[in-house]
C-alpha cells in the first residue's frame, strides 16, 4: 500500500511538471510583428511618407520610421520569462491624426498570433488600426484619437 501511494505521488509530480512545461512552451516561439501602412493617399503625393510609426517596449526601441503607402514595419520578439512582454506603437498620420496602440501583449496575443506564421498582422487604415489572424480578414481594434 505504501508503495502504491509513492508511485501515485511520483506520477502526480511528473504530470504536473509536464503540464507546467507545456503551458509555458510559448517561451520558445519567435513572434513576427507586422504593421502595414494602408492609409489612403487622399491628396498627399505617393512618394512622400504619410505615416510616422514608432514602436518600442520598455527596453527595446524599434525606432521611428516614416512610411510610404504599402510599406511594412516589422520586428521580432520572444515572450520573456515573466510573460510581461509588451510592445506599443505611436502612429501619426501626417497632418491629420494620431493614436497609440499595443502591438504585442502576452495575454491577448500569445495564442492568436500563432495561427498565421507566428505573426501579429496590423494594418493602419483611414478609420483606425486593424488586426488580422490570417492576413486576409481584418477587424478594427483601435480608432484614431
Ligand atoms: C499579407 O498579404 C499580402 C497580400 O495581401 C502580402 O503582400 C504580404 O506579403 C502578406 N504578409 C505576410 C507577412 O505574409
Amino acid at each position: 500500500m505504501g508503495n502504491l501511494k509513492t508511485v501515485a505521488l511520483q506520477l502526480l509530480l511528473v504530470f504536473s511538471l509536464l503540464h507546467l512545461s507545456f503551458a509555458k512552451i510559448n517561451w520558445f516561439y519567435n513572434y513576427h510583428i507586422h504593421v502595414r501602412n494602408d492609409l489612403p493617399l487622399l491628396n498627399s503625393p505617393p512618394n512622400q511618407p504619410n505615416l510616422l510609426l514608432h514602436c518600442r517596449s520598455k527596453n527595446k526601441d524599434i525606432g521611428e520610421k516614416p512610411m510610404l503607402k504599402g510599406q511594412d514595419y516589422t520586428w521580432d520578439t520572444k515572450i520573456n520569462f515573466f510573460h510581461t512582454t509588451l510592445f506599443f506603437c505611436n502612429a501619426r498620420w501626417v497632418g491629420r491624426k494620431r493614436v497609440s496602440f499595443d502591438a504585442f501583449t502576452v495575454g491577448r496575443d500569445e495564442k492568436r498570433c500563432l495561427t498565421y506564421h507566428n505573426s501579429c498582422m496590423w494594418s493602419v487604415r483611414e478609420d483606425g488600426i486593424y488586426f488580422s489572424e490570417n492576413n486576409a480578414t481584418w477587424e478594427i481594434e483601435y480608432g484614431w484619437q
